[in-house]
């Protein structure tokens, strides 16, 4: 099997300098090698194109913070996984704040007849400008894959909708707005909250996720941001929330997913290397990421 590493050093979609750095820690902390290890071929294509401002000039449209530069990075990003999808490799993408997952899911999900979508994190990244509080792209992106929000957010690569709400499957959720809360509600949208995995337990929300969504996709994409995890563990995040996903269990969950062998495409995102504890939230998104291509078993 043959992976692409695509890194994406963005920082627009959020107000926390530093989070641009995160797919430069990740490779320092050792991914390639890692993966290596495990057999496969890896080909790291560095990074997209982003452009850094010298001064952080912080520009709000409609309640869209840096607009123009998260669009603009996010068709790059579209066109390079698509590209490498085309040529069979699996796009392993690196961030960078979780406004990018509007450009990976945009290239990966022309891939498929039923993207299927988990969203391991804290938040639900449901918010339309309408409903943020922030303004803040990167609490936007789940929203805008299916096709809710700013015109200019759901039309990324040109079409729209990206993902099917019953598609969807959020792990993690402790940090939820009240227009998020509404957006689920009305497309009626699966969430695991704390509150779940804390009475379920993680094998059986992930044996429950598995279950669904191979009976309903032909491809799943998984966006895991950092801040899923609790922040004594993962503590280079932008926005941390207490009460969070412990690295064992987080780590059992890649396994499980590894051992389904339903997904298809991957993205870890949110590392800030400036927040973090000597490069201790980028080592251990390379732990799960080596849990996800099978370091248990080989
Ligand atoms: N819900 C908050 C907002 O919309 C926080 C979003 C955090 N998102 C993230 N990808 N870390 O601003
Ligand atoms: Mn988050
Ligand atoms: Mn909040
Ligand atoms: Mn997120």
């Amino acid at each position: 099997k043959k992976i692409s590493i695509i890194g994406v050093p963005i920082d627009y979609g959020q107000s926390r300098r530093g989070v641009d750095m995160g797919p430069s820690a990740i490779r320092y902390a050792g991914v390639s090698d890692r993966l290596e290890k495990l057999n496969y071929v890896v080909n790291d294509l560095g990074d997209v194109p982003v452009t850094q401002l010298e001064q952080y000039k912080k520009k709000n449209t409609d309640n869209l913070n840096n607009l123009e530069q998260v669009i603009e990075i996010n068709e790059n990003v579209a066109k390079t996984v698509d590209q490498e999808m085309q040529n069979d490799y699996f796009p392993l993408i690196l961030g960078g704040d979780h406004s990018m997952a509007l450009g990976t899911i945009a290239g990966v999900a022309k891939h498929y007849q039923s993207l299927g979508v988990i969203w391991y994190d804290a938040h639900g990244d449901l918010n339309t400008n309408e409903t943020s509080p922030s303004g803040n792209i990167h609490g936007m992106p789940l929203a805008a894959t299916l096709g809710i929000g700013h015109d200019r957010l759901i039309n990324i690569y040109g079409y729209t909708p990206k993902v099917k709400p019953e598609n969807i499957v959020v792990i993690g959720a402790r940090d939820l707005d009240d227009g998020e809360k509404e957006l689920i509600k009305k497309e009626n949208i699966k969430v695991y909250t704390m509150h779940e995995i804390d009475r379920m337990g993680m094998p059986k929300v992930i044996e429950e996720t598995i279950s669904y969504l191979k009976e309903r996709t032909d491809g799943v994409h998984l966006s895991l941001d950092l801040d899923g995890l609790d922040p004594s563990e993962a503590p280079g995040v932008g926005t941390p929330v207490i009460g969070g996903l412990s690295y064992r269990e987080s780590r059992l969950a890649m396994e499980m997913l590894y051992e389904s062998n339903i997904v298809t495409s991957a993205e870890f995102v949110e590392v800030n290397p400036i927040l973090d504890e000597k490069n201790k939230t980028a080592r251990l998104a390379v732990g799960l990421i080596g849990s996800l291509f099978g370091e248990k078993l080989k």
